[in-house]
């Protein structure tokens, strides 16, 4: 699939299941998504990462559960009682749930300068999000960007060995491409940006 193909196939769209889905292996694609989220670019590096576990000086952090590891966290949430609304039905259709994170810089004193770097740390680990989102859709994936609810919470930031200092700047859920036997709800959004015009003033000097 051409990139600009890819751009206008991807979409939201969120699987709603209210049993346990069938659990594929889609490891091989995984791999070529993240790939391909590692490949975004990115202007500061990581000022923390050689003291922590995952070193990459990227700000991103991906941390990858598959289908089975959904199913699961699905029954914690039910298990525990957790207010989960949607996501756990989400994680019962998934085949692969990427929590993407940011590590922010905390230069004590220079806090102009942190936030700056902050705001392009945000803005890179987006380029690696859509980068992923588009390969999914380019594999044949049903996806959807989340803010995470529940998701970027301590708690399962802890239950998933997530670092506290890191946040969270989507859930990224990946669906199989047939949704016959599911619920499914579109991006609220969908299509309400209007035309380019409405973005984009020419400028003539
Ligand atoms: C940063 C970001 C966070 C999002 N978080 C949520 C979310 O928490 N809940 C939700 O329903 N949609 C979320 N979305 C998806 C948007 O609702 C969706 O992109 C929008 O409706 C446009 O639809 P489309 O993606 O099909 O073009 C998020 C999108 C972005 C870019």
């Amino acid at each position: 699939m051409k990139v600009e193909e890819a751009i206008k196939n991807r979409r939201t769209l969120k699987v709603l299941a209210a049993e346990f889905a069938e659990v594929k292996d889609i490891s091989t694609d995984v791999s070529r998504i993240l790939e391909m989220g590692h490949s975004a670019p990115f202007h500061y590096i990581n000022s923390k990462a050689q003291e922590k576990e995952l070193t990459s000086l990227a700000p991103w952090r991906f941390y990858v559960l598959n289908g089975e590891a959904c199913r699961k966290m699905a029954s914690y949430f039910e298990e525990n009682e957790i207010a989960g609304g949607k996501i756990i039905d989400m994680l019962k259709a998934a085949q692969t749930l990427i929590q993407v994170t940011w590590t922010p810089e905390t230069v004590e004193n220079d806090s102009l300068v942190s936030e700056a770097i902050n705001i392009e740390h945000i803005a890179a680990t987006s380029a690696a999000i859509q980068n992923m989102l588009l390969t999914a859709t380019s594999l044949g994936y049903e996806n959807y960007w989340s803010s995470g609810g529940m998701l970027k919470e301590e708690q399962l930031f802890t239950l998933l060995g997530i670092p506290l200092d890191e946040k969270l700047l989507g859930s990224i859920f990946l669906f199989d491409a047939d949704t016959s036997a599911f619920k499914t709800k579109k991006g609220a959004l969908r299509g309400r940006q209007g035309s380019i015009e409405k973005c984009t003033k020419k400028i003539k000097l």
